[in-house]
């Protein structure tokens, strides 16, 4: 067998090229053995697109992208581009422009915390004896975010009045349903549906179709709901009574945060947008970035956590090229080094901290 995975490459601004070049490093040597060959393009993107070709996703980028049948993307933005008009910061510039151009509607992110670590967290240790480990499905390409109209205008009595627009539809709930479900499938199967269904709309919509969708295709799931100003206090009261929560655009993007906070650092912390094509693997099109953003007060300095980076990476092998054994095999990789003791200054406590290098060294020694 000899196969050859083709994907993007944006590595980004401040931590984000650093930690890529090790991820790179890990995914090669855990596919090398399988006569597995990476044939990746990188491009720009964020920040450092603005500067070197006037917008975060210059459409050179999207080329790549296009060519590619996954993205592996690092974190864009940091202070230098932070006094452009929020349309044009790296964040939402390029975000929210790859997510619609890729259809990327299914956010995944893991909420792992191993026992190893439960000191990262600023939950009570006795709260989590065992860690953490749930996941987050949240809706990405609909809701609020891109609901139209969106808009800001100047009243007649000269005040300003701004206007988003919370809008979903059967189909988008359905098929995001559908991605809790699997996933519930692989794991304890329970899926906890979050909305405001005691007041909006949307959400009275989501609670009918996500309990008819669920009724109909997958009764052997244990589906429950909740709305989203519990579901933000029981995740810290107790994180564990969750397997899957699932939920919309903003909710989701809220109780993701909440949810990377409790489970330690952010430096630990996957995650996989999967879009509505299929690739030449017949998998899903997907973007798998970590969540902890650029870091711009230690980048450059060869000591970001890595981690994020190749559990990405090793997300990007499961969901978009179908190798589950090797993405097995890198995240176990990861938590055999984190239980060595072997641990970058994020999650040192107390252990000689190393480098971003080493820390992905000895990953590549686990594998
Ligand atoms: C995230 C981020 C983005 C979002 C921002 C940067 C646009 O917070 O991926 O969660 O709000 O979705
Ligand atoms: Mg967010």
């Amino acid at each position: 067998m000899s196969e050859t995975l083709k994907f993007a490459v944006l590595p980004g601004d401040g931590i984000g090229p650093e930690v890529m070049d090790v991820a790179l490093e890990v995914l090669s040597a855990a596919t090398k053995p399988e006569g597995i060959s990476l044939d990746f393009s990188s491009a720009d993107v964020g920040g450092i697109a603005i500067d070197n070709h006037g917008e975060a996703l210059p459409e050179s980028t999207l080329e790549v992208c296009r060519a590619a049948d996954a993205i592996l993307f690092g974190s864009v933005g940091g202070p230098k581009w932070e006094s452009l008009p929020p349309k044009e910061q790296p964040e939402r510039a390029a975000l929210l422009p790859l997510r619609k151009e890729f259809s990327l509607f299914a956010n995944i992110r893991p909420g792992l915390l191993f026992p190893e670590l439960v000191d990262a967290s600023p939950l009570k240790t006795e709260r989590i004896p065992d860690g953490i480990d749930i996941v987050c499905i949240r809706e990405l390409t609909g809701g609020i975010y891109f609901g139209q109209p969106k808009a800001t205008r100047t009243l007649e009595d000269g005040q300003k009045e701004a206007l988003d627009t919370m809008i979903y539809k059967t189909s988008e709930i359905e098929r995001i349903a559908e991605v809790a479900a699997v996933a519930a499938y692989g794991r304890g199967k329970k899926v906890c549906s979050v909305d405001k269904a005691n007041v909006l709309e949307t959400s009275v919509l989501w609670r009918q179709t996500v309990t008819e969708y669920f009724k109909k295709n997958h009764p052997d799931l244990e589906l429950s709901h909740m709305y989203v100003d519990n579901a933000a206090m029981q995740l810290a009261r107790d994180p564990n009574q969750f397997d899957v929560l699932f939920t919309e655009n903003m909710f989701g993007d809220i109780l993701s945060d909440e949810m990377g906070v409790i489970c330690g650092s952010l430096g630990m912390m996957s995650s996989a947008s999967l879009g509505v094509s299929q690739n030449r693997f017949d998998k899903p099109f997907g973007l798998y970035e970590p969540a902890g953003g650029t870091a711009p007060d230690i980048a450059g300095q060869g000591i970001a956590n890595p981690c994020a980076q190749i559990l990405s990476a090793a997300m990007m092998l499961r969901y978009s090229f179908g190798y589950d054994a090797i993405a097995d095999r890198i995240g176990n990789a990861v938590k055999k080094a984190v239980q060595d003791g072997v641990r970058t200054g994020d999650i040192a406590f107390g252990k000689t901290p190393v480098g971003t290098k080493e820390m992905a060294a000895a990953i590549i020694e686990r594998l």
